[in-house]
């Protein structure tokens, strides 16, 4: 029976299983695999403490995910389609595994962060 995000663990699992379908995805692959070159070992814990932070205020990232994206732009461009893809693959892998309010309020910041980005992006 699926349950909702209660901890670190359930977040690594989300991580997993989200970036292990990203890895392979023939629309944003590239990105990370071609474009930035991403460390996998580095980039699945960053993306937990992202993810911790925001969902169960745990305040362990320190990073700044709108500059990063920003320079990533800048070398290869992510467009709309891009981030609406992310964004069904983020919310069919979150259905997959959990239910619950914290699982709905995942997909909903993570809809926001991506308009943030987009805005920027392509303002
Ligand atoms: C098509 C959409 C996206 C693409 C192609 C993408 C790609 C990437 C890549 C390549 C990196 C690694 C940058 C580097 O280390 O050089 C990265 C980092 C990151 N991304 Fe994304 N991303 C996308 C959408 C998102 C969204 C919607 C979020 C938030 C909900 C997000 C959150 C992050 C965070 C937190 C980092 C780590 C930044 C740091 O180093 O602290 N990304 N992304």
């Amino acid at each position: 029976m699926k349950t909702d995000i209660k901890n670190r663990a359930d977040i690594e699992k989300l991580v997993d299983v989200f970036y292990g379908k990203v890895r392979e995805d023939a629309a944003i692959s590239c990105f990370f695999n071609d474009v930035a070159k991403v460390n996998w070992e580095n980039h699945l814990p960053t993306m937990c403490d992202f993810f911790e932070n925001i969902l169960l205020s745990s305040g362990n990232y320190e990073g700044n995910p709108m500059d990063a994206h920003e320079k990533l732009h800048k070398k290869s461009e992510v467009k709309v389609e891009h981030f609406q893809h992310w964004i069904v693959l983020f919310d069919t892998t979150v259905d997959e595994l959990f239910v619950g309010a914290k699982a709905e309020e995942i997909k909903q910041r993570a809809t926001n962060i991506a308009a943030a980005m987009m805005h920027k992006a392509h303002r």
